[in-house]
């Protein structure tokens, strides 16, 4: 892992450490009960999430990830930050730092990671800088979709404007032909890819059929009026079983009469965006239902990533340009996936289309190491859950940074999971038929 260092790189590195940190400051900008509150048990309170950002970056960056060197937190109180411990569900009735005290921490290791960084000289690595950034960036996004579960009036405005979707996109498909395909990044390619994307292996993928689009809400629509919450055949056995033990209707936040409550707000759901907020399980069986199914994550990455006419890679699913808004939805600002067909200049090189940015993408893979896997200096961000009970997702959503996304980062969670900025996009064996 080694990238010299150069000023203009230093320089990169430091205005996404700042634009990492604008964002979990606005995300934080409420008044202290909105940041104590535990609004629900999937998620921690947002004062958590805030200094648990500080103690990661000082653990990280500052004592180069040896817990046993004490940090700027007395250790009883750092110990109050760490996952592995705390289960997100009682983080609230912990001592935490108040949010004062937290913004305070935060800004004291900031002022030092910025004159370490200011420091590195063209030998050093700058990778953990950058894998700092994505954890806040990780974070930024769950305190998202924490406000999102929050109830009460909208604290977080309307989002902001989104460019047009493309009418007649949904529905249709891309093909894939079959043919060996490059999986995950090198560091020489991608520096700061972190280590569940490396190192990058050819393999065989078969031909397949993907989705231009993602699923759009009035797609998903005609599966629930057409009862597919009633109909156990659409379903995996466990699926059905979730389905009926959590008693789902209808993606979370949709209302039975075709509204939705986003961020305080409710408003009719709009047709052509893409559906967020369904599990796993829901994604399953609305792909059972259409006469498809999901893709698997390597053949997600293969129609995002790879360019046949080249035979390589390309950073991008559009290219080498780094990600606009002509190109993407990302960055948070928008509060919501933008309708499908926005972003024709945002194609692969297959003419998929909205890969990067929008909604998470379930894929039918569960998360397991590359071959060749090595841990970085966060050793247990991927490990520890390989093997566990999850589903890959890809792609980024609208919450994601463009600076911390690529078509080989891999999101995992829970297949029963719904609070995250989750959607669908369709896969098939051979080309659609008649649908
Ligand atoms: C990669 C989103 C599954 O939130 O559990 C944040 C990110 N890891 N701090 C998670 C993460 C440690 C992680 N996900
Ligand atoms: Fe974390």
């Amino acid at each position: 892992m080694t990238s010299p260092t150069s000023p203009a790189l230093r320089e990169r590195l430091a205005r996404d450490l700042e634009s990492a940190r604008g964002r979990t400051l606005l995300l934080t900008d409420h008044d202290d009960p909105v940041l104590l509150a535990q609004h629900t048990p999937l998620l921690s309170p947002l004062v958590w999430d805030l200094a648990h950002i500080g103690q990661q970056e000082d653990l990280w960056l500052l004592r180069a990830g040896d817990g046993r060197r004490e940090g700027l937190l007395p250790p009883d109180v750092e110990a109050l930050y760490d996952a592995f411990t705390h289960p997100r569900a009682g983080r609230a009735r912990l001592p935490l730092l108040p949010p004062v005290e937290a913004r305070a921490f935060c800004r004291e290791v900031r002022g030092r990671v910025l004159d370490r960084l200011e420091r590195l000289g063209p030998d050093d690595d700058p990778f953990d800088f950058a894998m700092v950034v994505s954890h806040e960036q990780q974070h930024d996004e769950t305190m998202l979709q924490a406000l999102a579960l929050r109830p009460g009036a909208a604290l977080l405005g309307p989002g902001t404007p989104l460019p047009a979707g493309r009418p007649g996109v949904a529905g249709s498909s891309v093909a894939v032909p079959g043919g060996p395909f490059l999986l995950g990044v090198d560091p020489a390619a991608e520096p700061f890819s972190l280590d569940n994307e490396r190192p990058a292996h050819w393999v065989d993928v078969p031909a397949f059929h993907i989705g231009r689009v993602p699923v759009t809400n009035a797609e998903f629509a005609s599966f629930v009026t057409d009862g597919g919450y009633r109909t156990p055949r659409w379903w995996s056995d466990r699926g059905w079983q979730h389905r009926c033990a959590a008693g789902l209707e209808r993606p979370e936040f949709w209302g039975p009469d075709g509204t939705r409550v986003r961020f305080g707000v409710e408003e009719d759901l709009p047709p052509d965006e893409p559906v967020q907020h369904v599990t796993f399980f829901e994604a399953e069986a609305y792909a059972a239902w259409a006469g498809a199914r999901l893709p698997t994550e390597v053949e997600w990455e293969k129609a995002a990533a790879w360019d046949p006419a080249t035979g390589r890679r390309r950073r991008y699913p559009w290219g080498s340009a780094e990600p606009t808004h002509e190109l993407a939805n990302l960055g948070g600002a928008a509060l919501r996936p933008a309708p499908v067909g926005a972003y024709p200049q945002g194609a692969s090189a297959y003419g998929a289309e909205q890969l990067l940015g929008d909604v998470w993408e379930w894929t039918s893979s569960p998360f397991r190491p590359w071959p060749g896997f090595r841990p970085m200096l966060y050793a247990d961000y991927s490990a520890p859950f390989f093997g566990g009970d999850y589903r890959v997702l890809r792609g980024g959503a609208w919450s994601v940074a463009p600076s911390v996304i690529r078509p080989s980062f891999r999101n995992w969670d829970h297949p029963i999971r719904r609070q995250i900025f989750s959607g669908i996009r369709l896969a098939w064996d051979d080309a659609p038929g008649a649908r």
